[in-house]
């Protein structure tokens, strides 16, 4: 719940401020939008892109034994037989028994429990939003089903990946084998995931067509809370150091075992400061053998590790990092917002970390009339792009307006080119944060 103590950046200033600026559309708009799904417009795909990339570094690039995969998002059907979500991927659901709306049982309660009983009697007086009775609650399954194939049957039925980690234990093998890799090794993967969600809701937060980052990482049953503990604090470091998100926006938490997934003997979330109140950002579970001795089960396959110095034989442990990306990129925008006085007139500006902001420099000519400046801002713009990429050439309105704009965008400097460029080669530099501004040569860009 929303502890009115704390002040929490706005939800509607981030949803404005999202469409405002194109990072983020409502799907088929036109049509009066999709419930769950959402588009990001060209500043979004940028900041997208930009987290996508410093995880896949973090995760991947940088370190000896971690290798990515990308994989199909429809597999066969048994995977999630195996993995057990046909049977236990399920939210808690009742339903206004004149509407027939459905309703997150939980979130109607106002608890963090999937505990069926404990839901029944907490909901035992209560009416739905629309004033109705409500059923007793129920599971329902989440996953999103579709056919393969000409006839829509039970045989031809399959799934949208409800996660991407499923895909991950099924090439675990393959991996293994191809990179010669020994435990502990990791596997990453970032990709789309689907839910059919009760209650989609909170912009980008909760939705059904979502984004993934994730890794698995397999190791001797031996060195689970070492790892466990490795990875958990590489989320919280990474949130801070890379995302330069500010600690008191987060908060851990630990799942007790009503709350755990079906596959998790531990879990812990980084909660964040979402607009909404604190809520789950990142998670961190230990999977143990659960996902690979189920699959060798099904399979039929040998999904055993034989331990060269040890001479052991065992099916592998997993510790497993996820966040969603959407969820990334909200906390990021929230952590980033901020409304300032300045000269008695409010602006808006998002903070980024700079190599995080879709653009680092803005160029723009003080007059566009004027082609002298147009042709040596172009020059400037050319130069810095060929350096940097993120650069936008900026020439609408005023030079107040474009600088309310770049604030609001995140981006850290805008570089001005006025009458003493043409005769020194210095342009003023603008500082986001600051707002202050500096002559600098072009030189020293
Ligand atoms: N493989 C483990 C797994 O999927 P999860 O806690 O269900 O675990 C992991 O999801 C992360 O994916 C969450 O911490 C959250 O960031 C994101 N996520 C899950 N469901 C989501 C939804 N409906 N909308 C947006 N993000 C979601």
């Amino acid at each position: 719940m929303n502890d009115k103590n704390i002040n929490y950046v706005k939800m509607e200033s981030i949803v404005s401020l999202a469409k405002r600026r194109g990072f983020i559309f409502q799907a088929s708009e036109i049509y009066g939008g999709l419930a769950g799904f959402w588009d990001y417009g060209p500043l979004g795909v940028e900041l997208l892109n930009k987290l996508k990339n410093e995880w896949w570094k973090a995760v991947v690039t940088e370190s000896e034994n971690i290798y990515g995969l990308d994989s199909s998002i429809i597999q066969n059907p048994k995977l999630w037989e195996a993995s057990g979500h046909v049977s236990s991927f399920t939210d808690p659901m009742v339903e206004d028994v004149k509407n027939g709306k459905r309703y997150r049982a939980d979130v109607l309660a106002g608890v963090d429990s999937t505990n069926i009983d404990e839901l029944s009697k907490l909901l035992k007086d209560k009416k739905s939003p629309d004033g109705n009775s409500l059923s007793e609650p129920r599971f329902f399954n989440m996953m999103m089903q579709t056919w393969i194939g000409p006839v829509q049957d039970n045989s031809s039925v399959a799934y949208l990946r409800p996660e991407t980690a499923g895909s991950i234990f099924t090439n675990y093998e393959n991996v293994r084998e191809t990179m010669r890799a020994k435990l502990p090794f990791g596997i990453a993967q970032i990709g789309k995931a689907f839910r059919n969600e009760i209650s989609p809701r909170d912009f980008i937060f909760r939705v059904r067509e979502l984004e993934q980052m994730e890794m698995q990482y397999f190791i001797n049953p031996n060195e689970q809370e070492k790892t466990y503990e490795f990875w958990r604090n590489f989320a919280w470091k990474f949130l801070v150091d890379r995302l330069g998100i500010s600690e008191v926006n987060l908060q851990w938490h630990e799942h007790d075992e009503n709350e755990r997934a079906h596959y998790a003997a531990a879990a812990h979330d980084i909660y964040f400061k979402f607009p909404q109140g604190f809520k789950e950002l990142w998670g961190t579970h230990n999977r143990t053998d659960f996902d690979l001795s189920n699959h060798q089960r099904v399979s039929g396959k040998n999904l055993a590790y034989f331990d060269e110095t040890t001479h052991e034989r065992f099916i592998p442990y997993v510790v497993e990092s996820s966040v969603g990306l959407g969820r990334m990129l909200l906390a990021v925008l929230t952590d980033a917002y901020c409304e300032e006085e300045i000269n008695g007139e409010v602006r808006v500006v998002l903070k980024l970390k700079p190599e995080l902001a879709p653009y680092l420099y803005a160029v723009s000519p003080l007059l566009k009339n004027k082609p002298e400046l147009v042709s040596k801002a172009r020059e400037v713009y050319e130069l810095l792009k060929k350096k940097y990429e993120a650069v936008i050439w900026d020439d609408n309105g005023n030079i107040g307006k474009r600088y309310r704009r770049q604030d609001e965008i995140g981006t850290p400097y805008c570089v001005v080119i006025d009458f003493e460029t043409l005769e020194k080669n210095t342009v003023t530099i603008r500082d986001r944060d600051s707002t202050e501004q500096k002559r600098v040569s072009i030189d020293e860009l």
